[in-house]
């Protein structure tokens, strides 16, 4: 069974290939170079970039699988949450590639595409197990108690935690995404110069917050610190914020295993405090931990079988909760 998963949720086309569960291609045209200037994502730009290239980015994954367009048994697109403008796109060109083919379509959730995405090298794992997303749009952390069951266990409060390695790197001067960039100056600084607190570390529940760091990092170049001590800190607060919040969700559930996906997922000073702190790590396959399409048909290949009644019907959205 060959499936085509479209992701155009933000800044960037995904167009995926997976047959009977593996991915064959995973495409992804990135936006980074037309945003950079900005420093971030410019919604509008990014939609008429994902026009430009969607029919021919799909031209080209059927062409490294050697597949016709009528060798697809299932259509599969984002339907949210993201960028309106963006995700129409994707999911409208979907829903049309998947009319005029008379095959069936599959609306995926943007954050379940990732959630799937990390499964693509254990296919062997069997829930309960959490969850951990933390990517430029979004921070979620949830309890997955059975297939397709999703218990959202907390969230950020205010910015993104990849948002906060952006507005950090760009206070710092750096480029974007700012996530590699901090990695990279941090290892020349020293963390302890700077005084900078983990956020919420009194709370009860599981919430993130990284607005705080964003403002302490500014205060931290008033002051003086050096640019490479503030990046250490940052990083090694930023770090330790998650790991404080998985670990206490996961001596509340009972549950060791997190899945950890998203693009500050890469992040190596991340990984390694998690591992240390007795938590059993899974995280999916490089080029598939950030947006892009083939999670999308991962997700559609788990869940197809669900059988929503009228997908063509169901329309895109912006804000759309997992689990809820
Ligand atoms: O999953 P992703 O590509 O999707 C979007 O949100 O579009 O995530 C990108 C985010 C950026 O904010 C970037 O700064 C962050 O992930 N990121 C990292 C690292 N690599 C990427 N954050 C921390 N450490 C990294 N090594
Ligand atoms: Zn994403």
């Amino acid at each position: 069974m060959w499936i085509l998963g479209i992701d155009t949720s933000c800044d960037d086309t995904g167009v995926g290939l997976v047959r009977d569960g593996v991915v064959v291609v995973n495409r992804v045209a990135s936006q980074t170079l037309l945003h950079q200037r900005y420093g971030g994502v410019v919604p509008e730009l990014a939609s008429r970039e994902h026009t430009q290239v969607i029919d021919g980015l799909v031209q080209q994954a059927l062409d490294e699988a050697g597949l016709r367009v009528t060798d697809l048994d299932l259509i599969a697109a984002t339907r949210g949450p993201g960028l309106i403008g963006a995700l129409l796109v994707g999911y409208t060109y979907g829903k049309g590639l998947a009319f005029a083919l008379g095959k069936p379509f599959v609306p995926v959730h943007h954050l379940e595409g990732h959630i799937y995405a990390a499964l693509a090298e254990h296919p062997e794992v069997e829930p309960p197990f959490l969850a951990l997303i933390a990517s430029g749009g979004h921070t979620h952390l949830f309890e997955v108690p059975a297939w397709g069951t999703y218990r959202l266990l907390g969230a950020t409060l205010d910015d993104a935690a990849g948002e906060a390695f952006d507005k950090a790197a760009r206070l710092l001067g750096l480029g974007y995404p700012g996530g590699p960039e901090i990695e990279r100056l941090a290892e020349q600084g020293e963390p302890d110069r700077v005084p900078l607190a983990v956020p919420l570390q009194g709370q009860e529940g599981f919430a993130f917050s990284f607005s705080g760091l964003k403002t302490a990092v500014a205060r931290a170049l008033e002051k003086g610190y050096a640019p490479a001590d503030i990046a250490a800190r940052f990083q090694q607060v930023a770090v330790e914020h998650i790991v404080q919040v998985v670990t206490r969700a996961a001596r509340h559930t009972g549950l060791s295993t997190v899945l950890v996906t998203g693009g500050v997922a890469q992040n190596a000073m991340l990984r390694a405090r998690m591992q240390m702190a007795g938590l059993r790590l899974m995280f999916p396959p490089r080029g598939l931990a950030t947006d892009n399409g083939a999670m999308i048909a991962l997700a559609a290949w788990r869940t197809h079988a669900r059988n929503l009644h009228n997908p063509m019907a169901l329309p895109a959205a912006a804000y759309l909760p997992l689990g809820a």
